[in-house]
């Protein structure tokens, strides 16, 4: 399933006009994107269309819509932007866009992407392992989760009312799941900035669980001795756990979660156990009852 092979920067037809189309943040401006890194934790799978990912989109604060995001969210102001690492840390950190960018080496992740709606993608990220950030930060022995709490201001979000979500919205891991190699601190896309219905200019990107684990347009990372609270948790418990692995064995009121379809296809395919990840991850769960802890 690995390769290292970087994809070439032409592999996306037309991309780069069809994201300055869109108005994708920084990917119109003259800065380049960083030149990324091939990574041994990429898939050789063959990524979705860009405008497959670009266009059907969950983001609240911009609309409950799929067609809502890319619209709506297109003059999100991103520049400056401040990350703030917090809570069970030796060293606080407050971070700039261009420090976030600077603070390691920026690879290519080619991931599966699964949302609990039963829907899923293969999206090339661009960014680096989040424990990178969180070495830094230098974690205190209490430490246990991680809270990640993203941008909110109902000036910029006035459709976010209509998603009866807790915002700014929280999303949390437990501190051995963020440091896991493969939870990427993601800052782009198909070799470019990522366009601000995909979260820009930066956010969680977790390819064993459900989409919705993965936080957008990220402003506070803060390590915590408690599990936090979650806003989908706080919404609707029994149906968005704080684990919510992909699991083809865990029944959803809503949503079988058997099957799953592709962007882009009509035919569906099984749901791979921890979205395929299962080698890389299943060894974080060994005490845990899946089916209770869901
Ligand atoms: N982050 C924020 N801040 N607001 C949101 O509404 N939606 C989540 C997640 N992160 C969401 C969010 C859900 S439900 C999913 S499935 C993914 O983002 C969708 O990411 P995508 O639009 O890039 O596919």
């Amino acid at each position: 399933m690995q390769s290292l092979q970087i994809t070439p920067k032409n592999a996306w037809l037309g991309r780069r006009a069809f994201l300055a189309a869109l108005g994708g943040g920084a990917v119109a401006s003259a800065v380049p994107f960083p030149s990324l890194r091939p990574s041994p934790l990429s898939l050789a799978e063959k990524p979705n269309r860009i405008e497959d990912v670009t266009t059907y989109n969950n983001y609240y604060e911009f609309g409950t819509n799929k067609k809502d995001p890319v619209v709506n969210a297109k003059s999100f102001r991103t520049d400056p932007w401040t990350l703030r690492v917090e809570g069970l840390v030796s060293k606080p950190l407050q971070l700039s866009l261009p420090e976030i960018l600077k603070l390691a080496p920026l690879e290519e992740r080619v991931y599966r992407f699964r949302c609990v709606e039963g829907w899923s993608a293969v999206i090339p990220w661009a960014g680096y392992s989040l424990s990178k950030l969180i070495e830094k930060a230098a974690p205190r022995s209490g430490a246990r989760f991680v809270a990640f709490e993203t941008y909110f201001d109902e000036g910029q979000m006035p459709l976010a009312k209509q998603g009866r979500l807790a915002f700014p919205y929280v999303e949390g891991l437990r501190l051995d799941e963020a440091m896991h190699p493969l939870t990427l601190l993601a800052t782009g896309m198909y070799g470019e900035a990522l366009p601000p219905q995909n979260g820009a200019p930066v956010r969680l990107i977790v390819p064993w669980k459900y989409g919705f684990k993965s936080a957008k347009s990220l402003v506070r990372i803060r390590l915590t001795n408690e599990q936090p609270a979650t806003s989908w948790n706080l919404k609707k418990a029994n149906e968005y756990g704080f684990y919510s692995n992909v699991n083809p064995n865990v029944p959803h009121p809503r949503w079988s979660q058997a099957t799953e379809r592709r962007l882009g296809e009509l035919s569906k395919r099984p749901t791979l156990l921890f979205n395929g990840y299962e080698k890389e991850v299943a060894h974080l769960y060994r005490d845990l009852d899946l089916m209770k802890n869901f």
